[in-house]
């Protein structure tokens, strides 16, 4: 009997620790202790066994249990093992490097941004930038938006804990931080470092609380343009934004102004553009940026004197153009990274 034991649990550790799949495993679970296998036939037998021997007899099944239980544990976890690493493929070595390295490109919103940067330069703007945390001194209030404005609507603003702390951007006690919205604020963080004449532009990232889809995001980009002097008027934004415009987008590229309402401009506009060059529209004038000459209001709230100072401002989103320049109909594919779409502008 004790012989036959051992038989069994040699055999059994061989065979368990042989196999590989769960039917294979499973099979010689059965051959072992299944209801016809080896060990449970010895274990019927134990009625034969003499009254005086049985103790020590049940104690020998009871370790050959013991002992096959484990090789069968041990089994399992091994499947268990060579199945996770069958679903999750190869280990991955991520040191080495990849097999065409490929001479990568600027994703496609650095070169929009680039573009326009260059179109600005060339007729004196300086590029000028702000923080993407902002405090709703400069986002709202300095902007001629007052705290009951709806521009400042929790709904649509990402505001930061009230024990948040920028060691770069000072706030007022009462105040919260916030991610900027608009770009806006960096008129105001200019306006309190310089003095006119001024001529800046401010590309950046902004934030608003918004349901994504194809032509929303919670996170883009705008660019920002701030233009003060002495006797600046309406005529000089739209000669810029002509300019700039026909430079983005070809010759013949045309703009007009609609009447709009911003809290930091008067009067102030929407801007549409007109361009044979981009067939692909569909419609002949498309809304691109919103301007206006800057409200006196915000000049007090710098400093400067709105008697002897005029302006213009203006704003416009860079995905937005990027679109149109490049035909994207999907403003979630410049988040996405994938190499598919950002190897077409290599
Ligand atoms: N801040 C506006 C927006 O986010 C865009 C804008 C409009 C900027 C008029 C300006 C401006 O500077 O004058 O929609």
């Amino acid at each position: 009997m004790e012989e036959e034991l051992k038989n069994i649990v040699e055999t059994a550790k061989k065979k368990v620790s042989a196999v590989s799949s769960r039917a294979g495993f499973e099979s010689i679970k059965a051959e072992i202790t299944g209801p016809n296998g080896a060990l449970t036939k010895v274990m019927k037998g134990m009625g034969s066994v003499p009254k005086e021997d049985r103790p020590a007899f049940g104690k020998m099944i009871n370790q050959a249990k013991q002992q096959i239980q484990g090789f069968y544990d041990q089994a399992l976890e091994a499947i268990e093992n060579a199945e996770l690493a069958a679903r999750i493929g190869p280990a991955i070595d991520p040191s080495l490097p990849s097999v065409e390295p490929g001479p990568g490109s600027l994703h496609p919103l650095t070169k929009v941004r680039e573009e326009i940067c260059s179109i600005f330069k060339q007729i004196g703007f300086t590029v000028v930038e702000g923080t993407e945390v902002e405090t709703e001194y400069y986002c709202f209030d300095a902007l001629n938006t007052p705290a009951d404005h709806p521009a400042r609507d929790l709904q649509d603003t990402f505001y930061l804990p009230d024990d948040a702390r920028f060691g770069n951007v000072s706030k007022k006690e009462d105040e919260r931080y916030l991610l900027r919205t608009h770009t806006s604020s960096v008129q105001i963080r200019t306006m309190l470092k310089e003095r006119p004449p001024l001529r800046v532009i401010s590309p950046g990232r902004c934030f608003r609380r918004d349901t994504v889809d194809a032509t929303h995001s919670a996170n883009f980009h705008q660019i920002e343009g701030l233009y003060v002097d002495e006797n600046v008027t309406v005529r000089d934004l739209k000669a810029v934004l002509d300019y700039f415009f026909e430079q983005l987008l070809g010759k013949g590229t045309k703009t007009r102004f609609r009447p709009h309402f911003f809290p930091y401009t008067e009067p102030s506009f929407e801007v549409d553009f007109s361009s044979s060059h981009l067939a692909k529209l569909g419609s002949e004038w498309v809304e691109i940026a919103g301007c206006g000459m800057v409200e006196p209001a915000v000049f007090d709230s710098v400093g400067y004197d709105p008697e002897t100072y005029s302006g213009f401002a203006f704003g416009m989103g860079i995905e937005r153009i990027a679109m149109i320049l490049y035909g994207i109909d999907d403003i979630r594919y410049f988040y996405q990274n994938d190499a598919r779409f950002l190897s077409q502008f290599a």
